[in-house]
């Protein structure tokens, strides 16, 4: 059984993801920023999570929302300045919480002053830092590579007559991780935020990092159907998760390694049996290979359940675990399940065995806005205008209050406003008690009090398309069962596996909170509930 042995502040932490341009915007730019950030911080610790990841807030040209940076270490002047990084870091730890950066190690900002030399010639001495290749005799790409946001991969340079790869935009050359001085020079970057006391980061596309030497052509994706992106017309195995991406993650974890406590995330899209991997060779890989099984299975109780059972039995010895419900990439947990249906996902985010993460809003029930394609923002909503892929519904102004702009900024703000902000925002939902904000609010209480439900083990009971069951347990502590009817239907369940003797201790009702319980536990559909057990 897990021991109680202390467990470090990501894995018994609960850790909520803010996408800047819209959590607080300070001056007036309808933009969200650093000092917008600061003057929110007693809400996170209200709300009682351990630590903040911020999407990117490194100077850049905006090409893809931050995420093709033209400096690694510094601050774009739209969400402030080093100063106003300084004081949210001490702020955040004065409040007793952390931060992690969104570090973007693939790719950088066609405008940054490496690609500008890179690009410069084929005898610069950073040509080497990106992927040029020549054309084919025919004029063609090196290869069939395609970019994520539609299109090919590759990108001709009239200047120097070569092609060079970029697996987003065209403005996000990604770097040559073979490349020594690369590896340098990015490892330094990292370290300018560790100096400065960042207590992690989040690696973005860490499975991308390294393309097959060859670069031999993908193959095609016989699954592929109309509606998806064009990416995915083909397999990525050649230009994604190559064995040797894995001494290049070790190489950052070395580095976070010789300081304090420090932690790394990795933002890695791929199959369980593959994902592991990634938490390395005795663990010297990434600690939390972010797990995104949530965000892609269908709403099905036995299939949750058995995800779950593959990723905790998938898991190397020391391997922590990890659970996300939605992020700035995609659409939001309650568009995708509904309101009432999404307190039930949060009951099994916050009560799995592992490290939770939240997306901002998503506590207060956000919904995905519809944004008129004449708003759209995102390159890859426009990119593929006839696929309904823009991630512009999942990125708008946190919604705070009821005045104007949800409290979100005096002007306009970069997106629109979800339409029921009077209604669903932070002020109507912190005193209400039936509010999705209070339910979270009880949630992480819960989990950041009990060591079952933090670092105790996970014991699958039940799963059918309708009910998961499982029990969280430590030695010497509570146990508690979870019951969560995923449908909408109600439900009757009486295992014959345990014998149930308990309180409701919280519910996605409150009505049901204090109720005893034996083996025979009823729900209605789009509930569920946290059983404290006798014994
Ligand atoms: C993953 C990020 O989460 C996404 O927002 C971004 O567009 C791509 N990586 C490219 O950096």
């Amino acid at each position: 059984m897990e021991d109680n042995k202390k467990h470090l502040w990501w894995q018994d932490g609960v850790i909520y993801q803010i996408y800047p341009r819209s959590f607080q915007d300070s001056n007036g730019d309808g933009i969200g920023d650093l000092q917008g950030i600061m003057q929110r911080l007693d809400y996170l610790q209200w709300l009682g999570i351990t630590a903040i990841w911020i999407s990117p807030i490194y100077p850049s040209p905006m090409a893809d929302y931050g995420y093709d940076i033209s400096d690694y270490i510094d601050i774009h002047p739209l969400f402030g300045s080093m100063t106003d990084f300084d004081r949210l870091l001490t702020e955040v730890h004065n409040r007793g919480m952390k931060l992690i950066l969104d570090f973007v190690p693939n790719h950088t900002s066609d405008q940054h002053p490496w690609f500008l030399e890179s690009k410069s010639s084929k005898e610069n001495p950073k040509r080497d830092w990106y992927i040029w290749r020549d054309a084919k005799d025919d004029g063609s790409p090196p290869n069939n590579w395609l970019s994520v946001f539609g299109g090919s991969g590759w990108e001709w340079d009239e200047d120097t007559q070569q092609y060079y790869y970029h697996a987003f935009l065209k403005e996000q050359p990604d770097l040559n991780w073979r490349n020594p001085e690369v590896q340098e020079a990015m490892l330094s970057m990292m370290k300018f935020w560790l100096d400065k006391g960042v207590d992690g980061f989040r690696i973005d596309v860490m499975w991308h990092m390294i393309k097959d030497d060859k670069l031999r052509d993908n193959p095609p994706n016989h699954d592929y159907q109309q509606h998806m992106a064009t990416y995915e017309q083909l397999l990525p195995y050649y230009s994604t998760d190559q064995p040797e991406v894995h001494d290049i993650v070790h190489k950052m974890r070395k580095l976070l390694d010789s300081y304090n406590e420090r932690m790394m995330i990795g933002e890695i899209y791929l199959p369980i049996h593959k994902l592991v991997a990634y938490y390395g060779a005795d663990n010297n890989g990434a600690h939390l290979p972010f797990n995104f099984q949530l965000l892609s299975l269908q709403w099905n109780a036995r299939e949750i359940g058995a995800a779950i059972d593959q990723y905790e039995g998938s898991l190397p010895d020391q391997g922590w675990p990890n659970w996300v419900l939605g992020n700035h990439d995609q659409p939001r947990i309650t568009s995708r399940v509904g309101l009432q249906q999404a307190k039930v996902a949060a009951m099994l985010l916050l009560t799995l065995r592992g490290t939770p993460t939240i997306y901002y809003g998503d506590e207060l029930g956000m919904t995905d806005v519809p944004i008129p394609f004449e708003e759209v923002q995102d390159p890859q909503g426009l990119n593929m205008p006839d696929k309904n892929l823009s991630r512009d519904p999942a990125r708008t102004p946190m919604q705070w209050d009821a005045s104007d702009h949800s409290g979100f900024s005096q002007t306009k703000p970069w997106l629109r406003v979800d339409k029921s902000y009077k209604r669903i925002n932070v002020e109507a939902q912190k005193n209400d008690s039936h509010s999705m904000l209070t339910f979270y609010k009880k949630l992480i209480a819960l989990r950041q009090q009990e060591i079952s439900l933090k670092a105790g083990n996970y014991v699958p009971v039940h799963a059918d398309p309708q009910v998961i069951s499982f029990i969280r347990e430590a030695e010497g502590e509570s146990r508690f069962l979870i019951v969560l009817n995923l449908s909408h239907k109600p439900c009757y369940f009486s295992p014959k596996n345990i014998h149930i003797n308990g309180e409701v201790i919280l519910a996605t009702i409150p009505e049901l909170e204090g109720e005893k319980v034996g083996n025979n536990i009823n729900l209605s559909g789009d509930e569920g509930v946290i059983i404290k057990l006798e014994n």
